[in-house]
């Protein structure tokens, strides 16, 4: 682990906050060299924020997002990030879309998690689509964050089974336990400074990532 200070991290929720619990946990048992600045969520009844107020975690409610458009969430969102100096940023389940102007600020520093094996179904209701396709092989995938939606340079995936009889829920719950495993390995890798944002790609130890690196979670036993 590195000798330098802890990363500064703000973790973006809109609601349940199981990624974020996955990742605050590492923080606080020191397998991330980063600490927790700050939760955010654009709603105030986000279910996460309970559960990283028991952390003992600082947490900050975007207010003016139901009000107000894009623009003012994201002077509110930008607000928080700079009183906190926060170093990177996780967005983990964070349902908003940031503008191109926003992303461009923290590019480099801001990660995604999306449960779909990106390029493959980007945006919304991924499990269903992938039910409704027939695939057998599902996954998640860390990726760092660009102006367009779901395309940044992707770090890691994860790569599940779909099961025969699989409903949306029993899927998204298979992907979401992997989820909780690479999203933190992810962050880690960037808070000891060994992945970093490059001429617009991602670097792991030198090697740029022309392709994701894939953990497979399919011989896994599973619940
Ligand atoms: C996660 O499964 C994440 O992959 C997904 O939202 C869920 C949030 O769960 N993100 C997206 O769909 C982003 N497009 P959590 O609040 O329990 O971490």
């Amino acid at each position: 682990m590195s000798t330098r200070a802890p990363l500064e991290a703000a973790i973006l929720i809109s609601g349940r906050g199981s990624n974020l619990m996955a990742i605050a946990r590492e923080c606080l048992a020191g397998h991330i060299a980063a600490r927790v600045a700050v939760v955010i969520s654009d709603r105030a009844d986000a279910p996460g924020l309970a559960g990283a107020r028991e952390l003992g975690l600082e947490t900050a409610v975007l207010k003016s997002a139901e009000s107000a458009g894009g623009a003012a969430l994201e002077v509110s969102l930008a607000a928080v990030l700079e009183a906190h100096g926060c170093d990177v940023i996780a967005l983990a389940g964070f349902m908003r879309i940031l503008s191109g102007p926003f992303v461009a600020r923290y590019v480099g520093r801001m990660f995604n998690i999306h449960p779909s094996l990106l390029p493959g179904y980007r945006g919304l209701h991924t499990h269903r689509r992938v039910l409704e396709a027939h695939d057998t092989v599902h996954g998640a995938s860390v990726h760092f964050v660009t102006a367009e939606l779901d395309a940044g340079p992707v770090v890691l995936q994860s790569r599940v089974a779909v099961m025969p009889g699989d409903t949306e829920a029993t899927l998204s719950a298979r992907v979401q336990a992997t989820e909780h495993i690479i999203y933190p390995r992810v962050l880690g890798w960037f808070a000891e400074r060994r992945l970093v944002w490059r001429d617009g790609a991602a670097w792991l130890d030198g090697r740029r990532l022309d392709t994701p690196i894939v953990e497979d979670f399919r011989a896994t036993p599973r619940s």
